[in-house]
């Protein structure tokens, strides 16, 4: 029998591609707004966003626009060269953050995360310190610095030895990181809500007294929104639902909704510490993603994105809040705006691929939390419509658990 484009697809992925997340199942071959379309045409509702990504919905019209006009004008011109697009985002992401301050563009969550340890390091480097407190539990990306910063141990796994220059304080405990800062400390670095370690938010009397405290002894205050931010917890970055000031933060996946893209925001005080020849990469701030990251900004805007994001995540919150209390193993849901977790008393992971069955595209995070991760125009009976397949899923999940202890 012929083999179908899926079974292709898996066949070559299989032999040709590292194995790093196993073979997928399904191959996605559309997309628009809230859904996703596989190879046989079957729809699903998509509750991940390509993992925080996609936030303005798949093919949104006014990024594909930019995109294409971008792409007859002018891909690619390097760094030696000024482009149109990227010094006008830059103002932009100034004027709504610092006021006053510089952006440095990359191409991804861990390189914008890279460049910010890189910033603290020689800004700390000018006083004799460089060491970094992260926090416990913590993930900011693949490359050895930020795995060295992520306070998941099993990433690091296999891939010692670990650089040095980072040490752990427990999140949401300000004694803890009082008693990791030693002579050496520069900097304190971490998620506003922390995505990959099971959605779980930073209490604001926590927020305000490391910010107090970073001021104290002098220390920079980093956040990394690289999966917070852009609009997802109802504000433009996580860290503005919090009355303070950090010194930078970084952004990536939804910056420019599928085009890769990353950035690092300073505030005025860091503008001049990196300098010619100090740091660099080839891609970073070309005209195309850059472009595609303008129509992101202009529509989270135009369209109230970050309004809808705070006003449909309280009412996914609440319907799931209501929806879980038929269920014992579904402890409680948590999060901020359209970044919300079910905390389950078993591996979220087991549960992913009956959503999908149901065609609900969800994702796991801590191992136990069923992560959903909305666009950002997604609307109030797309959320009803989750709801139910979730609501679905579980009860057959709960008889099928019932079934197993009878037998
Ligand atoms: C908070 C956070 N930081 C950094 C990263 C790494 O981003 P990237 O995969 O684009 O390198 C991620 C990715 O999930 C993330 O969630």
């Amino acid at each position: 029998m012929k083999q179908t484009k899926t079974e292709k697809a898996k066949e070559l992925y299989s032999q040709y591609i590292m194995n790093t997340y196993g073979t997928p199942g399904i191959m996605f071959v559309r997309g628009g707004g809230v859904n996703l379309y596989d190879a046989n045409q079957r729809k699903y509702l998509d509750f991940s966003s390509g993992i925080g990504v996609c936030s303005l919905g798949h093919c949104h019209p006014a990024v594909t626009e930019a995109i294409c006009k971008q792409a007859q004008t002018l891909v690619h011109v390097s760094n030696l060269f000024l482009n149109e697009n990227s010094p006008e985002l830059a103002e932009l992401i100034i004027s709504k953050t610092f006021g006053k301050g510089k952006v440095f563009f990359c191409n991804s969550g861990a390189e914008a995360n890279e460049g910010m340890i890189k910033l603290a390091r020689k800004w700390g480097n000018a006083t004799g310190r460089n060491e970094i407190i992260c926090m416990d539990n913590s993930f900011h990306g693949r490359t050895l610095a930020t795995l060295a910063a992520t306070g998941r141990s099993k990433y690091r796994e296999g891939f010692a030895p670990d650089m040095g220059g980072f040490r752990f304080a427990k999140f949401n405990d300000i004694k803890s990181v009082r008693a990791a800062i030693t002579s050496k400390t520069c900097a304190v670095m971490l998620e506003a809500v922390q995505g990959e370690g099971g959605v779980l938010p930073a209490d604001p009397e926590f927020i305000k007294q490391l910010s107090a405290l970073c001021k104290e002894k002098d220390l920079l205050l980093l956040f990394d929104e690289v999966q917070c931010g852009m609009g997802r917890t109802g504000k433009l970055f996580a860290w503005q639902n919090f009355e303070v000031m950090p010194d930078a933060f970084s952004s990536a996946k939804a910056i420019a909704n599928g085009v890769p893209m990353g950035a690092f925001v300073c505030n005025e005080r860091l503008q001049d510490v990196l300098m010619p020849g100090t740091h660099g990469n080839t891609f970073g701030g070309g005209p195309l993603a850059t472009a595609a990251s303008l129509a992101v900004f202009r529509t989270i805007y135009k369209d109230h994105l970050l309004e809808n994001a705070g006003e449909t995540g309280a009412y996914l919150r609440a319907s799931l809040e209501k929806m879980i209390v038929k269920y014992p193993f579904a402890k409680a849901v948590r999060g901020m705006g359209l970044m919300l977790g079910i905390v389950l008393d078993f591996p979220a992971a087991k549960i992913l691929p009956l959503l999908r069955d149901e065609g609900l595209i969800a994702l796991s995070a801590g191992e136990t939390v069923l992560r959903l991760l909305p666009p950002l125009i997604v609307k109030k009976e797309e959320c009803d419509k989750a709801v139910r397949i979730i609501n679905t899923v579980f009860k057959n999940y709960l008889a099928e658990e019932k079934k197993g202890t009878q037998e």
